[in-house]
């Protein structure tokens, strides 16, 4: 069975009470739920991970080589910053689908640019939790 890694980058363990008007008041949890419930139904099996920490991601994803077939990743603000994430990701050679909740190009100027997105399969924004699901039947089938 396909084994699928989701990361959560930071603020994202405040989901339901944060900027509700732009994230939705679907918690963590809640997603966490919905992905697992997709996962029985697409036969894969899937792993969740959430951190503030920029170097504990990094650790995450390189621990990840030979143990996830795939990884659906939400780096939040990391997107904008982070070389470190971008290199993890192009050095475990894992298929990685970059995901945001929220449409990061119809907001503002610095959320425009992905550092992570060049070293990805593809990148979903914009369809909420949804995103997140239609990266796993991707990766499914
Ligand atoms: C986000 C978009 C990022 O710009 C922001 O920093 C986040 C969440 C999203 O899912 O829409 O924290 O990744």
């Amino acid at each position: 069975m396909k084994k699928i890694l989701i990361v959560n980058g930071p603020n994202l363990n405040m989901l339901g009470t944060r900027e509700p008007e732009v994230y939705g008041k679907t918690t963590l949890k809640d997603i966490e739920n919905e992905i697992k419930s997709a996962a029985e139904k697409n036969g894969v099996e899937v792993d969740f991970f959430q951190s503030n920490h920029e170097g504990d991601i990094v650790d995450k994803i390189c621990a990840s080589k030979n143990v996830f077939d795939a990884i659906i990743i939400n780096p939040a603000a990391y997107t904008h910053t982070s070389v470190a994430i971008r290199d993890a990701i192009a050095a475990v050679e894992i298929p990685t689908i970059e995901v945001h909740i929220s449409n990061v190009y119809s907001r503002e100027d610095f959320r425009h640019t992905s550092l992570i997105a060049p070293v990805c399969k593809g990148q979903i924004a914009g369809l909420g939790v949804k995103g997140y699901i239609l990266a796993l039947e991707y990766f499914a089938r």
